[in-house]
């Protein structure tokens, strides 16, 4: 049995309810481009918020992690995995997670106590030892624990929200004799199970009781797959392995041969598999997730390039694989799946007609370079060749050469602002086409929420948005299904703020003075310390990253394509500029 499933029907077994995976494009929460954990759409929960299915909780999740893209290629790192992790909101705590994790691997996966180890928090900055948690594990037979400080066991997602002090549960992955004392810097234990007690909120201001005391964990399904199947390259375990082969059988070049290459294009082709399929409908982009799925896609062809692949449609023969294989447990795979074929060939097709010069014209550069490749350059390839900055980095590594990246940047900036985009904290692309389309929608999502307080009801509440270069999704707080009267009048609102061409202003402030001044947010807890405002007249005011138009009169017409539900009390509108 699949260790998903095993681990899905421990948790039901004592209680919990299995949850859907949500969208790995958060849908409520625009200060991330993906969900990095299981825990992630769950924040509002842990909170105190009540969640529908109960205080027990059991899932697995679609999870991106794009910040070391550059270890794509090693044994162990992947951008898209799986996160399997269980919950207690306010119910369980630490004796019944423990024992919960002990039981499943101990009985459910047969793994012997003494490859077991743990690390417990050791008490910092007046949070206390976790002496429970430890008491809990010796009572079970384990007593290899290391006490750690926050570095290591207090887990938080990023800088603010609700965090805590976590046990972590290390394996002996060797061959050799596991040694009575447990070091935690010894690479052949290798950490697969986290227990986060959250009872806390963290922010600026400080750390807070949470109103309940929760239970987040998760466990990095790839890495345990691989422990269980005994293999110490988790692209050699049955998640992998079939699609390596492919890979291989398409190739110049065997894995032994060449593994990093066939490991990024495995990777990154499931990574873009995972992002088009997703229900957020992203497509390739110079902005936020489609610059990421862009690069992904760039970056796999350059290394089909370098195992001199030359089947017509590789990059269709692996996504029907991947497709194939996770379609039981992700259905929107195969729903998706033309737009997902088709958008994957697209972009191979666009970046082909310029890849060959610009591999040309890097080789040509390049053997003027002494040392650092100039930010000119760089662009150049960016620009005229479609080489994602991370791209030409990584081509320029391998001949020993830096590049510029901060000189790229401030051009890229400089360029942004050509362009009219303004920056937005983020890392944007802001060339010509779609993203000035998406800019504008963006705006027309700041239009909208102000005509639905006006027309509907002044409480409304963006509840989260997405945006292509098609279309504007919108969706907001609202307990009944609009009528015709409420859709027109909104659509003629938002025309007539167009109309009267009202300039978009933009002011950076402290988060604090943002709230005073009554900016509309949806997550603020999410946001740094000082903040960019975007106020249309006196229409609109919203902390928000940008871009936006500098000026209502260049979107357009606005009309509302599409009224639906979304969720309990939350409705969602598809609305297009023409
Ligand atoms: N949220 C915890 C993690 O990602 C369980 O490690």
């Amino acid at each position: 049995m699949n260790l998903k499933d095993l681990y899905i029907d421990f948790f039901v077994s004592k209680g919990h309810k299995q949850i859907p995976s949500a969208p790995v494009v958060p849908e409520n929460d625009p200060s991330v481009l993906f969900n990095t954990a299981g825990m992630q759409p769950l924040i509002p929960y842990l909170m105190g918020q009540p969640h529908p299915y109960g205080t027990r909780l059991v899932d697995y999740q679609k999870c991106i992690r794009t910040n070391d893209l550059e270890s794509i290629g090693d044994k162990t790192h992947h951008t898209f995995f799986e996160m399997l992790g269980n919950w207690s909101l306010g119910d369980y705590f630490k004796k019944e997670s423990i024992n919960y994790s002990f039981e499943f691997l101990t009985k459910v996966l047969n793994i012997p106590i003494n490859k077991l180890a743990v690390t417990v928090f050791n008490g910092e900055d007046g949070i206390p030892k976790d002496t429970e948690s430890a008491e809990i594990w010796k009572n079970l037979g384990i007593n290899k624990i290391a006490y750690l400080g926050k570095e290591d066991n207090f887990w938080i997602a990023g800088e603010a929200g609700p965090c805590g002090p976590d046990t972590e549960i290390f394996y002996f992955r060797s061959d050799d004799e596991v040694p009575d004392n447990f070091d935690p810097n010894d690479d052949r234990w290798v950490e697969i199970w986290n227990n986060v007690f959250m009872q806390y909120y963290k922010d600026n201001n400080g750390i807070t009781e949470l109103p309940k005391k929760n239970v987040d964990t998760g466990m990095g399904y790839e890495r345990v797959t691989a422990i269980l199947e005994g293999v110490n390259d988790n692209y050699l375990s049955s998640v992998w392995i079939d699609i390596i082969k492919k890979i291989e059988s398409l190739s110049k070049f065997s894995y032994e041969e060449n593994p990093e290459s066939i490991r990024i294009i495995a990777d990154h082709i499931r990574t873009s598999v995972f992002i088009l399929g997703d229900e957020a409908g992203i497509k390739p982009s110079n902005t936020d997730q489609g610059y990421i799925l862009r690069r992904l896609i760039r970056r796999a062809i350059r290394h089909a390039k370098k195992l001199e692949i030359e089947s017509s449609d590789w990059e269709n023969i692996i996504a029907n694989m991947i497709i194939d294989k996770y379609k039981k447990y992700y259905s929107e795979l195969n729903k998706n799946k033309d737009i997902i074929l088709d958008e994957l060939t697209k972009e191979k097709n666009k970046f082909n007609k310029t890849l060959e010069k610009g591999l040309r014209e890097f080789e040509k550069i390049i053997t003027n370079v002494d040392k650092v490749l100039n930010k000119d350059l760089a662009f150049k390839l960016y620009d005229t060749y479609g080489f994602p900055i991370e791209l030409t980095v990584e081509l320029a590594k391998e001949k020993n050469i830096e590049v510029d990246v901060n000189g790229f940047k401030e051009k890229f900036k400089a360029h942004q602002e050509l362009s009219r985009t303004a920056s937005s904290g983020k890392f944007k692309g802001g060339l010509a086409g779609d993203s000035d389309k998406e800019i504008k929608y963006h705006t027309a999502t700041h239009l909208l929420n102000a005509a639905l307080k006006q027309v509907v009801d002044k409480n409304v509440h963006q509840k989260g948005s997405n945006i292509t270069a098609e279309r504007m999704r919108f969706d907001f707080s609202c307990d009944h299904k609009l009528s015709d009267e409420e859709k027109q009048k909104v659509e003629e609102l938002v025309n007539n703020w167009i109309n009267q061409k009202i300039d978009v202003t933009v002011k950076e402030m402290s988060k604090e003075d943002a709230i005073k001044s009554g900016a509309e947010c949806m997550f603020i807890e999410k946001y740094p310390d000082i903040v960019t405002v975007y106020s249309i007249g006196d229409i609109s005011k919203e902390l928000c990253g940008g871009p936006h138009v500098k000026n209502t009169s260049e979107l357009g017409k606005f009309k509302i394509i599409k009224e639906e539900a979304s969720s309990a009390g939350v409705r969602r509108i598809k609305a297009i500029l023409e």
